[in-house]
């Protein structure tokens, strides 16, 4: 794959600042995800959709990971009101989308419905268990969805990663600017330690570039935030990457923790952003054990490259080996459990709260001082679920 074309064919624009909001009456109030939607939206990161889902799109994308014109999609995207909100709502009507008295847009109502958030919850997420963090976000949301095309009429605020937010439009010229052919996307909602280091180091091997984007939006509390994180990459870049190899951008997505339906969501907008493949590795956008290790793979094979059209690099559960002396996995290395240092990110975090230094064969050094000078000064105050 030497192309990497938006899904559905062209790139979305919803964006006007200049749309004439004067006539409209009703205002919806959003809440962090959706307004992060309303913009991944607006900028064509999420093409085609080019507003919330309506009923026939949200059910056809919860029950078989398709919109109804039959291109793949696998996470429903939504906005939510109260009952009695749409109860003065109805078709036809505008509404101003709204946060802390801001207007960021405007949705054209065509749709107002009842999810079943049960089975919304038991195909997206495969657990209808509260504890998981995307199904506990989902209940916690009103209970009637508005469907309807979204336009844009103000920008976020980008006061803390200012030169990290580029649109798909803005990567793809950088990439083209670059002449990269092949670009992989690597997808993180944590600091990059040596078993990414090692994926994203075999996959250049074979592609021109590196497509390294965090998630920055909305995650769970313990996630440890993303400023820290940010300040881990640009260091790890800074030290161990060839600068004209990579570029660093934020994905300012909310984290839906929804394992094997997100790697394929993240796959999908990371071609948006002009990527021809995509890393997944294991228990891609996991957590707890609600997933098994390469689920997040296996679900790659209920659709065909063509109408992915992006090609999805996968690589076993890598760890740094003391025999071999350097990264590898179960496909490159002989040795023994013992020989092998793996930690789980749940595990670094506890180290990190109570002031531990994880390994060098874990973590880079210079990562590891950014996360502790990060996290004492924090003590996690990071936004959202639970
Ligand atoms: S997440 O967004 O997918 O939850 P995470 O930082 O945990 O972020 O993982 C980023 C990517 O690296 C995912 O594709 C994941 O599967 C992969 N990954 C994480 N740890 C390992 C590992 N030890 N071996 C192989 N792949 C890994």
């Amino acid at each position: 794959m030497t192309r990497s074309i938006p899904h559905g064919g062209k790139l979305i624009n919803r964006f006007d600042p200049r749309y004439n909001l004067a006539h409209i009456k009703h205002d919806i109030q959003l809440d962090h995800m959706a307004l992060s939607d309303l913009e991944l939206i607006a900028t064509g990161a999420y093409s085609p959709l080019e507003g919330f889902m309506d009923q026939k799109n949200y059910e056809s994308v919860v029950t078989d990971m398709r919109l109804v014109t039959g291109e793949p999609w696998s996470i429903p995207i939504t906005l939510a009101v109260s009952r009695e909100k749409a109860s003065y709502l109805k078709i036809g009507d505008f509404a101003k989308l709204v946060m802390n008295g801001e207007i960021y847009g405007v949705i054209e109502i065509t749709d107002l419905f009842y999810p079943d958030k049960e089975q919304e919850a038991i195909h997206v997420f495969r657990t209808k268990d509260l504890a998981h963090p995307g199904v506990a976000k989902l209940w916690s949301r009103p209970e009637v969805y508005v469907g309807g095309p979204v336009i844009m009429v103000k920008r976020l605020k980008k006061a803390k990663f200012g030169e990290y937010f580029l649109d798909p439009s803005h990567t793809r010229e950088i990439f083209k600017k670059r002449k990269w052919k092949t670009i992989v996307g690597f997808q993180t909602r944590n600091p990059v330690h040596r078993a990414h280091e090692y994926i994203q180091k075999c996959a250049l091997e074979t592609v021109d570039g590196l497509f390294l984007n965090p998630l920055v939006g909305e995650t769970k509390s313990d996630d440890i935030p993303s400023d820290i994180r940010m300040e881990s990459y640009k260091v790890l870049l800074d030290k161990y990457y060839p600068q004209d190899r990579v570029l660093l951008a934020v994905f300012p997505a909310a984290m839906r923790y929804a394992g094997p339906r997100e790697a394929i969501f993240h796959a999908i907008v990371r071609k948006n952003f002009g990527c021809t493949h995509f890393i997944v590795g294991r228990d891609h956008a996991g957590v707890g054990n609600y997933y098994g290790t390469y689920d997040a793979q296996k679900i790659f094979s209920y659709f065909s490259d063509e109408e992915l059209g992006i090609q999805p690099l996968f690589f076993e559960h890598s760890f740094y080996c003391l025999k071999c002396e350097g990264m590898a996995s179960a496909k490159t290395c002989p040795h023994n459990e013992e020989d092998r240092v793996i930690l789980s990110g749940t595990k670094v975090r506890q180290m990190l709260k109570q002031d531990e230094k994880p390994p060098k064969e874990f973590s880079r050094p210079e990562v590891i001082e950014v996360l502790m000078n990060g996290m004492k000064s924090s003590q996690y105050r990071g936004v959202g679920i639970t």
